[in-house]
């Protein structure tokens, strides 16, 4: 922490640079150079440096689909898919710093592709592959992609979800879209628009199998990953090169304690930030042995990912509170058909972990032998920031606590006015120094980065998470602070849920909060006011449900819709949210009133009054 550019040099020193950097770190607040002058490629780290060693023959991806059909791909053959698919890339005119939207299911093409993309030097977006058409053009429309990448279909419950269907929507919302390239994954009927839509085999017939990888500066970036916030469309974070790469890498070794050995299973979507870091680069990056699945983690039966974590013989699992939750409910006959003996460490990341959850994690999956690792990061932090280290030093786990700060991170608890609090008082947790994972900044969007998490606290990153640092130190994290939610780990800001409610014609204004749910985290809560001459009614709630589900995606589907009057607001017009969730929850408004901006207690209560005498 005292010498820390010393420190994150020595750790870049164990990646391969073509060039070495001019200085570690250029720090214009809020901006940050890490390794300036450097140059190297995060495929050339990903593949070419395993296959000069024995790790040539050693499995990268065991992959399974959901059907049950598996393929297994060694570092060789990475190699060779990567610079095949590098090469069709740079036919159809894709060059350094051109964009690249990736629409694709779990299967082995899409890591193939983020590195193919990041080999030439291209920008990759990966866009989950639940989102919908609109959803998708939003996002490719911001970063003006003019290569989408998707497939016939994926298997999700057994049923094939028609990806390149939902791009034939999109693509009309996309002018900067000239080709899309399509993988045959479910074999269903798909219409291919002639000169515009290919086939990725039909492009591989005749693709070389080497492209030199193109030499990065270190702060070129590396990709384009859409997330929310509290207002506004979706902010496109951008991760740049060199110190993405070492933090991840470093991180990636003190966290999970990656071994050769290792076989390695993160259940996150490549779609989200785990899946990049967790799944694709930092376990890449150490040559390690993974393990990616398709489909469902209960289909066709309810043992499914223990089935797969006994079939590959896994060591290292890494998923999600909701996913801990919702097997706990199923009961422990699943993981009990199952050796699970092959366990060695489990992580848990995307939410808050409940100490009950954790427990029943440690006892019926880790077999009381396996440390669990709660990660606390963001896809604005790259990477892991605080979590507990067993590859280079064992704590006592607390179970809900994410234990620590890992080496570097420079993390602190504090109050309204970016002071300390005391121990066991819970304040807003930032990040004081710049550290080499976090962003470059907001695609195309310098000042709202600025905005975003600068502006709160003078020089200090804003996570916009709760925690609380107990008396020994550990970092607790309550959830966010502000009004994004967290259904089932997914993020979503309330805006755009907003608008996509507001775009169906009986809408005159919408309001959306979360509230607490036991197992997804949060549910999301609609407060709509109908436009003269339509009435409330189960038919019109259930057409809202689906069509926010249909405008964003199967995530966005509310649980809750509650038609109103009116919606209460502050003098300014601001949308008082802590009074609709109180009464969501059918909690009291308590000490919540203080919170919010401009209203007095009394108009607060007012309006919390009103509220509920609707409903
Ligand atoms: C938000 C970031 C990091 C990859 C997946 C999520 C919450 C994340 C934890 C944890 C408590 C957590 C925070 C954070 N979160 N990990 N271990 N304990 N909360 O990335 O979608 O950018 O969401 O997820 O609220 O701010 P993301």
């Amino acid at each position: 922490m005292e010498e820390p550019e010393e420190f994150w040099a020595e750790q870049a020193r164990q990646l391969d640079w073509f060039k070495t950097w001019d200085s570690v770190l250029q720090w214009e607040s809020p901006f940050a150079r890490w390794f300036p002058g450097g140059q190297l490629n995060a495929s050339y780290l990903c593949v070419d440096r395993h296959v000069k060693t024995w790790r040539r023959s050693k499995v990268a991806i065991y992959w399974e689909g959901e059907p049950g059909d598996t393929r297994v791909l060694s570092y060789a053959t990475l190699y060779r898919e990567v610079n095949r698919f590098a090469d069709i890339l740079k036919k159809i005119g894709i060059g350094k710093g051109d964009r690249v939207a990736l629409y694709l299911p779990m299967i082995p093409e899409l890591p193939i592709f983020m590195l193919a993309c990041a080999r030439i030097g291209a920008v990759h977006t990966v866009i989950f592959s639940g989102f919908s058409a609109q959803a998708l053009a939003d996002r490719v429309n911001d970063t003006q992609a003019k290569l989408l990448i998707t497939a016939d279909a994926g298997f999700r419950r057994g049923k094939p979800l028609p990806l390149k269907e939902i791009c034939d929507q999109a693509v009309g919302l996309t002018p900067s879209v000239d080709k899309v390239i399509v993988v045959k994954r479910a074999g269903i009927p798909v219409t291919m628009k002639e000169g515009k839509d290919l086939w990725l085999h039909d492009l591989l017939d005749t693709a070389a199998s080497s492209v030199k990888p193109e030499p990065m500066e270190s702060c070129e970036p590396l990709y384009i990953l859409y997330t929310s916030g509290t207002t506004g469309k979706p902010k496109g974070i951008v991760h740049g090169t060199g110190g993405y790469l070492v933090f991840n890498y470093s991180a990636y070794k003190w966290v999970f304690d990656i071994r050769e050995e290792s076989v390695y299973w993160c259940t996150a979507d490549v779609g989200w930030v785990t899946g990049h870091s967790s799944i694709v680069y930092a376990p890449l990056a150490h040559g390690a042995a993974i393990v990616l699945y398709e489909g469902a983690p209960d289909y066709p039966t309810l043992d499914r990912w223990w089935d797969i974590i006994e079939k590959y013989g896994v060591t290292i699992f890494y998923t999600s509170p909701t996913a801990i939750r919702m097997f706990m409910r199923y009961g422990e006959e699943g993981p009990e058909r199952h050796d699970l003996s092959s366990l060695e460490l489990l992580g848990s990341v995307g939410e808050p972990i409940n100490p009950e959850a954790w427990l029943w994690y440690y006892q019926n999956i880790g077999g009381e032998r396996c440390p669990i690792v709660d990660t606390w990061w963001q896809t604005e932090t790259g990477g892991i920031m605080i979590s507990p280290a067993p590859g280079i030093e064992c704590v006592p786990l607390k179970p809900g606590s994410a234990t620590f700060p890992l080496p570097g991170v420079d993390a602190a608890v504090v109050d309204e006015q970016g002071k300390p609090v005391a121990d066991e008082q819970r304040g807003h947790l930032v990040i004081r120094k710049p550290w080499p994972g976090m962003l470059l900044g907001i695609h195309g969007d310098p000042h709202r980065y600025e905005r975003s998490y600068w502006s709160k606290f003078r020089g200090m990153f804003y996570t916009g998470d709760y925690a609380i640092r107990d008396k020994d130190g550990y970092y607790w994290i309550l959830g966010r602070a502000d009004e994004v939610l967290k259904v089932a780990g997914h993020r979503m800001g309330p805006a755009e849920l907003e608008d996509a409610a507001i775009s169906h014609p009986a809408l005159a204004e919408a309001a959306v909060v979360g509230k607490a749910d036991p197992i997804k985290g949060d549910n999301i809560v609609v407060f709509a006011i109908l436009k003269q001459g339509f009435t409330p009614s189960p038919e019109l709630r259930m057409e809202l449900a689906e069509h926010m589900r249909r405008v964003v995606g199967p995530i966005a589907t509310p649980d809750e819709v509650y038609f109103v009057a009116s919606l209460p607001k502050t003098r300014s017009g601001k949308i008082m949210r802590r009074v609709l969730k109180a009464v969501a929850s059918d909690e009291d408004i308590g000490d919540l009133t203080t919170l919010e901006d401009e209203a007095s207690v009394e108009e607060v209560r007012k309006s919390y009054e009103e509220l509920k005498r609707q409903l």
